[in-house]
């Protein structure tokens, strides 16, 4: 089961994935043989998730990928917006790794309502008028900006008002309300 708040085909996400992976093979290109045993660079896999509780529970490690980069995307974010690094692992650079299970940053607790936020909006409200078929998703509402930017009414539709006491020549006073 797809969720319903990712309303891009995955396949578009699936050819980013391979298209970054061949991206990589290039520049490994003058390297000789790979270590045996290592995978070929598209078969690049994502470990299986261990602590998902607002997704579905059976998504493979490599949709939970997708997934996560179309919700970096629409937010505009990082991975590490909403994961911690883990000082007592290391990486090969040296740097710290990720833990994605771990559930310390209050971004990723915000994001798990969020989720269950769109599911529900699309579920009981969406798909109950008549549409375009268009779903809720992160993007609707956060337009690549961890916070969604406040919507300011346009001018010609009552936005912002002339200060009081101060109405352009010719305009009808505000009314009292
Ligand atoms: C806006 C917050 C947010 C961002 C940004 C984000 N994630 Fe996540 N991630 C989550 C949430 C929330 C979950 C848990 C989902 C659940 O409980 O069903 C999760 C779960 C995961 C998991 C599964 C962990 C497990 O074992 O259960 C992986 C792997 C993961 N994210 C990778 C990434 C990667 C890679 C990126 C960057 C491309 C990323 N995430 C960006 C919020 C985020
Ligand atoms: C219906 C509109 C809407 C949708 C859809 C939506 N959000 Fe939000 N989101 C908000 C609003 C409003 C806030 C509060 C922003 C604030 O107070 O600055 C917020 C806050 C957040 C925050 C906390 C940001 C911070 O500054 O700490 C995260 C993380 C987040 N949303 C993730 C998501 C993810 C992931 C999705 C898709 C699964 C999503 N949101 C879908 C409206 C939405």
């Amino acid at each position: 089961m797809k969720p319903t708040f990712l309303s891009l085909p995955i396949a578009a996400t699936a050819l980013l994935v391979v298209a970054v992976s061949a991206l990589t093979a290039v520049a490994q290109a003058p390297q000789t043989a790979p270590p045996a045993g290592s995978p070929p660079m598209q078969m690049r896999s994502f470990p299986a998730p261990t602590n998902l509780q607002a997704l579905p529970k059976d998504l493979t490690g490599q949709q939970v990928h997708e997934i996560m980069e179309k919700i970096s995307g629409s937010l505009g974010s990082h991975c590490d917006t909403c994961h911690t690094a883990d000082p007592n692992n290391l990486g090969p650079n040296g740097r710290p790794q990720i833990n994605f299970a771990d559930d310390s940053k209050p971004e990723k607790k915000t994001a798990r309502l969020m989720i269950l936020m769109a599911e529900e909006i699309n579920k009981n409200y969406i798909s109950k008028v008549d549409n375009s078929g268009m779903m809720v998703t992160c993007g609707t509402c956060h337009r690549g900006h961890l916070s969604p930017e406040p919507f300011v009414i346009p001018d010609e539709h009552g936005g912002p008002r002339p200060p009081a006491g101060a109405p352009p020549a010719g305009a009808t006073p505000p009314s009292a309300n």
